[in-house]
Parts: structure tokens; C-alpha cells; sequence
């Protein structure tokens, strides 16, 4: 049946062989963060990590189909990139899916995950988690247009439909009614009522022997693990279970961790590089995305964690704070930050 939808996808549907072609299954990848993992943000993370699988913000059908701005845009040196996409309707995820491989995306991601009101009210997100025979028809609709991988990033369950067997039944048929083989599971389940977002970002607890388990029973296929990971030796540990590591908070809030993933996750023997090198290695794109008429603070917002725990990080980034939002700000204000922790290492 696999090899039967493999030529009927090439042959009928004529799908495009892109992406940047740099993609493999990841042991490590930054998560996917509303307003967190912009474009800006994973230049930025790219300049730390060359490995780590970096993913966009969730962005829905409807913004890309009828949406006014650029909702794809992304500068090449930020592949391998994954797509995350939101919907729920087969067909505009394959339109939405041939677009983004068309632009050089590596790999298209479906969140079925978000517990978000305005998510719900969509009919996508963790709710999808209800319906698997319709998260498949979704799988299968991309699947039939595009060749880079279409992956899912899911929950270990929903509201009372908790238990092991609703989870492995909901990978069951997935698989059976497409050629999903790469899940990223957040080892916590999604309330859809009385919880925001943020919270149920902190409860109910993790549960990681499920995700383990879950290899365990479905060895066929990649899985990886996500949810309050904090250091790349709690990485290491996961990985001794599981086929990757999805960081999200701690990446973004710390991302000098990003700096050490190649050397300690893929073997690379580069020197981890110099996080005050890091920011310098960025002025370049900050001249050039300034000269587009982006404004300082749009980028340097996600940079102000970068000297966490170093003497000056708390001047670096008030200086920051303080004058990036300016009108007219350019990349003075960042030398002058960058000065407050240079001199006090
Ligand atoms: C600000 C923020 C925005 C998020 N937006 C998304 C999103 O767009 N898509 C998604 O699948 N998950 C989203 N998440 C959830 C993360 O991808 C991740 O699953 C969650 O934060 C748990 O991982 P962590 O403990 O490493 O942060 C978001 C999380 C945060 C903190």
C-alpha cells in the first residue's frame, strides 16, 4: 500500500522535488512559538545551531490562502525549516502544503496540539486529537501533492480522553490511513476548557514514559519528545528512548544552549562559538532587515536572553528594552548594549 501511494503521488500529481534538500528526521529541533519563533528569531537561532530543525509560528490556512501579508517569508539560511500549519480542511492544508514546499520548506508540521478558544472555535489544534480519521484525510490530502515530510505535533491526549490506548489508537489511525511516520508528542495533555494556553503549558504534569513507550510499540516510526526539557544532558537522556528532543521555552528564553546542540547532540567538532561572536555574527542582518524599514525592536526582543547568567545580562538587556522600540534605533543601540557585557567578562 506504502509503495502503491508513493508512485501514485509522483506520477499523478507531478509534486515538485523542493525544499532547501538539507532536511533529515531531527534529533533536536527549536518548537513551534506563537509571536516567539519569528523569522527574525530563527536567523538567529540558525546562528547558534546549524542542525537543530527550526519551525515556524503555527500559521492557519486562511492566512495563507486569503491573508494579505507574506505568512511564508523566511531567509535561506534559516533551512532546514519546518511549516507549522492550522486547519483542519484537507484541502486547503495540500494548497497550503504544495505553496510552502514550492517556497523551500523542509517539512510541513500540522499542530494538533493547541489548546487555544480561537484555535477550538476553528475546529483545529488539540481538538483534532478527537478526530484521527480526519487528521489523516489531512496527512494524506498534503502527502498526495508534496514530498518533503509531512509530520504531526500532537498531545499524549485530551480532556478525559487520556488514557494510553486513546493515544496509541489515534497513531493507529493516522497511520493506517496515511504515510505519516514522524511524530513530535508533548508529553502533556491538552485541557480544551478552564485551562489557558500558558497554563496547561505547566499542567496536568509531563507524563515522558508514554512518549517512550510509545517507541516502544510503534518502532516503525520517529518520534519526539517535547515539554519542559531545560538542558541538552535531559536531552541526551530522552534521546536514549526516543529518535529527537523538541525544546521550546528553554531555547528561547536561554538561547545560548542553542550554541552547544551541534557539538554535544551531532557529533560536530566545531568550537561552540563565542555568544558575544553571535551577536555580532547578527549585525549584518540587522543592517539589511533595518534598510527594509523593520524596526530594531522586532528583532532584538528575541535576543535579550542570549548573556542570561553572564555579569551585564540585566544592562544588556534594559539597554535593549529601553531604546530598541526608539524611533530610529539602528544598530548603535545594540553595540552599546553589547559594550555593558563585554566589559564586565
Ligand atoms: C509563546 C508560545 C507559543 C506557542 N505556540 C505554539 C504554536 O504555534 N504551535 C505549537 O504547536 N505549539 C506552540 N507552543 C507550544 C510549544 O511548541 C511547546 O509544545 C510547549 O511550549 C512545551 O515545550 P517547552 O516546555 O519546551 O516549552 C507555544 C508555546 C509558547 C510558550
Amino acid at each position: 500500500m506504502h509503495e502503491n501511494i508513493q508512485t501514485q503521488k509522483h506520477s499523478e500529481f507531478n509534486a515538485i522535488p523542493t525544499g532547501s534538500g538539507k532536511f533529515k528526521p531531527s534529533r533536536f529541533a527549536v518548537a513551534p512559538m506563537l509571536d516567539w519563533t519569528d523569522r527574525h528569531c530563527r536567523y538567529f537561532h540558525r546562528l547558534l545551531s546549524k542542525e537543530a530543525l527550526l519551525y515556524t509560528e503555527m500559521v492557519t490556512t486562511g492566512a495563507i490562502i486569503h491573508g494579505k501579508g507574506d505568512y511564508l517569508a523566511y531567509n535561506e539560511q534559516e533551512n532546514p525549516l519546518a511549516l507549522q500549519l492550522g486547519g483542519s480542511e484537507p484541502q486547503a492544508l495540500a494548497q497550503c502544503a504544495k505553496i510552502a514546499q514550492e517556497r523551500g520548506y523542509d517539512e510541513i508540521n500540522l499542530n494538533i496540539g493547541c489548546p487555544s478558544d480561537r484555535v477550538q472555535n476553528g475546529r483545529f489544534g488539540a481538538c483534532l486529537m478527537g478526530d484521527a480519521a480526519l487528521v489523516a484525510d489531512c496527512v494524506k490530502a498534503m502527502q498526495d501533492v508534496v514530498d518533503i515530510p509531512v509530520t504531526i505535533k500532537t498531545r499524549i491526549g485530551i480532556d478525559e480522553q487520556d488514557s494510553y490506548e486513546f493515544l496509541c489508537d489515534f497513531i493507529d489511525t493516522v497511520i493506517e490511513n496515511s504515510d505519516c511516520d514522524n511524530f513530535v508528542i508533548h508529553a502533556r495533555k491538552a485541557w480544551l476548557s478552564g485551562l489557558s494556553p500558558k497554563e496547561n503549558r505547566e499542567i496536568p504534569p509531563l507524563e515522558y514514559p508514554r512518549v517512550y513507550q510509545l517507541k516502544k510499540d510503534f518502532p516503525q516510526l520517529t518520534f519526539s519528545i517535547n515539554g519542559g526539557i531545560k538542558s541538552l544532558e535531559e536531552a541526551k537522556q530522552h534521546l536514549q528512548y526516543v529518535d529527537g528532543v523538541m525544546i521550546g521555552r528553554e531555547a528561547y528564553q536561554n538561547p545560548s544552549i542553542l550554541a552547544h546542540v551541534d557539538r554535544e547532540l551531532f557529533d560536530q567538532t566545531a568550537p561552540v562559538m563565542n555568544t558575544i561572536n553571535v551577536v555580532k555574527a547578527l549585525y549584518p542582518y540587522i543592517e539589511q532587515e533595518l534598510s527594509k524599514g523593520t524596526y530594531l525592536g522586532h528583532i532584538t526582543r528575541h535576543i535579550l536572553g542570549i548573556f542570561q547568567g553572564i555579569p551585564g545580562a540585566r544592562q544588556w538587556r534594559r539597554h535593549l528594552s529601553e531604546n530598541a522600540h526608539k524611533p530610529g534605533s539602528g544598530i548603535m543601540v545594540v553595540e552599546k548594549a553589547l559594550e555593558m557585557v563585554t566589559e564586565r567578562m
